[in-house]
């Protein structure tokens, strides 16, 4: 029977998992998952296990469920959140260790259907930096994932930066000795490598003279939606609403809580009871303002998925083209906005700014020369986006730009690591 080691990208946005044939020496499957997680309304007294659905069908359970049970999203950022200890769904304690398992078990239960056996060796991927530059909040978040891992049934595990893992599904693509500057824009981060890639060395035990540096920022598509939600979305559930503290002293209404509907680590755990108080309060003294009574409907109801799933189609058409529409109508939150594409680069702007000084900083420090490099492998999700492929063309216009499958190449590469067992 054939030995099985899997490649495993947990992403932000999407996981991926890569089936690698260790006597054939080839990926036999890919297996994707939309990272989300749902908790269903009602706990079934059965068993625990049938309470929450992972992936596409979160989504679709979510609806069905009107959007009453508890949707988990973008679970990857709180790895390195020191502050989140642990979350209550129906009784039951959940830490951020818990949660990732419950991810890379759905995985690794599909493909162990494949292989026909509990296959326990993975390697799993990670973002250079999990979180800015501290290096506490990293460690933090590696300790956390490996515990993921071990709970997922994972006994013989490897870690591997994901822009490496990227430029080894690259390598495979290519004939001759190339250096390589890889970028794997996703939905958290954004990551670089710059690496010497040779299709004869692919597979070799000892790479480490071929890596010359990698490095990554904490920005991704998150970040774009979160900036889309603060400019176009956020005005709509009431951002500057007025309301009487006083007899006569008026004051807006806390900034706190807009920046709280433009992040998903806030999102996912936003449902305190002070703060669903101070928000009928603002309301009723705000004199029933309309759009923040949108505010209320959009926590009370969790929409936050689905305002995000608006925001995200926007991006998307508008990778592809000029204008697109924003739009969004449910229980009396009524949005419907045109977009060009010219608007939503300026609303990025700030993000893809971080990103290039970024990535100058990186080349300086790491001598990179423009000239000599090879060729540029773009990657992940975000690569798509209009602004972002400005960006790489201006910075370098010499380089032919390609590209592989935006969401498995990370994973493929991972599977292409096996190398790290024998060190
Ligand atoms: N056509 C597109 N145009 C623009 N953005 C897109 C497109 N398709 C997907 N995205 C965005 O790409 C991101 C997901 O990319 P990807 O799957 O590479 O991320 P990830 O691997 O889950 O995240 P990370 O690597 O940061 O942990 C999301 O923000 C998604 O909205
Ligand atoms: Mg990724």
């Amino acid at each position: 029977m054939s030995k099985f080691l899997y490649g495993i990208d947990f992403g932000t946005t999407n996981s991926a998992l890569s089936i690698y044939d260790e006597d054939k020496k080839e990926i036999i499957n890919t297996i994707k998952v939309p990272s989300l997680l749902y908790f269903l309304k009602e706990q079934s007294a059965a068993s625990e296990e049938l309470n929450y659905v992972v992936g596409e069908h979160a989504i679709t359970s979510y609806l069905e469920d009107g959007m009453k049970g508890r949707f988990i999203k973008s679970i990857k950022q709180i790895l390195s959140r020191s502050s989140f200890i642990e979350t209550k769904i129906h009784h039951k304690r959940y830490n951020a260790s818990d949660l990732v398992a419950l991810i890379l078990k759905d995985l690794k239960a599909k493909a162990d259907e494949i292989v026909g056996y509990d296959c326990k060796k993975a390697i799993i991927g990670r973002p250079v930096f999990f979180d800015d530059d501290s290096t506490a909040k990293d460690t933090l978040a590696q300790t956390r994932l490996s515990k993921a891992a071990a709970l997922a049934g994972f006994t013989d595990v490897r870690f591997q930066f994901e822009p490496i893992g990227a430029a080894f599904a690259y390598e495979k693509t290519i004939t001759k000795k190339e250096k390589v500057l890889v970028a794997d824009l996703g939905g958290g981060t954004t990551d670089f490598t710059y690496l010497i890639l040779d299709p004869a060395k692919s597979g070799n035990k000892n790479r480490k003279e071929d890596m010359i540096a990698s490095g990554g920022i904490y920005i991704g598509g998150d970040s774009f939606d979160s900036a889309f939600m603060w400019d176009q979305g956020t005005p709509h559930f009431g951002k500057n609403t007025k309301y009487e503290a006083t007899p006569g002293k008026v004051l807006t209404v806390p900034i706190s809580l807009f920046a709280n509907i433009c992040s998903w680590d806030q999102m996912n755990f936003f449902n305190g009871l002070r703060i669903k108080k101070d928000m009928e309060n603002y309301y009723h003294y705000s004199k029933r303002d309309r759009k923040f009574k949108n505010l209320i409907t959009l926590i009370d109801n969790n929409l936050g998925y689905s305002v995000f799933q608006a925001i995200e189609k926007t991006k998307i058409e508008l990778s592809e083209q000029e204008i697109s529409q924003f739009a969004y109508s449910n229980m009396e939150i009524e949005i419907d906005e045109q977009i060009s594409l010219s608007q939503y680069n300026t609303i990025i702007q700030k993000d893809i700014n971080k990103i290039s000084v970024y990535l100058d900083e990186f080349m300086a420090k790491n001598e990179i020369k423009p000239e000599e490099i090879d060729s540029l492998f773009l990657t992940g999700g975000s690569s798509l986006v209009s602004g972002v492929q400005n960006l790489f063309k201006t910075k370098f216009p010499h380089i032919s730009v390609t590209s592989g499958d935006n969401f498995t190449s990370v994973a493929k590469g991972l599977a292409y690591s096996g190398y790290l067992f024998e060190d």
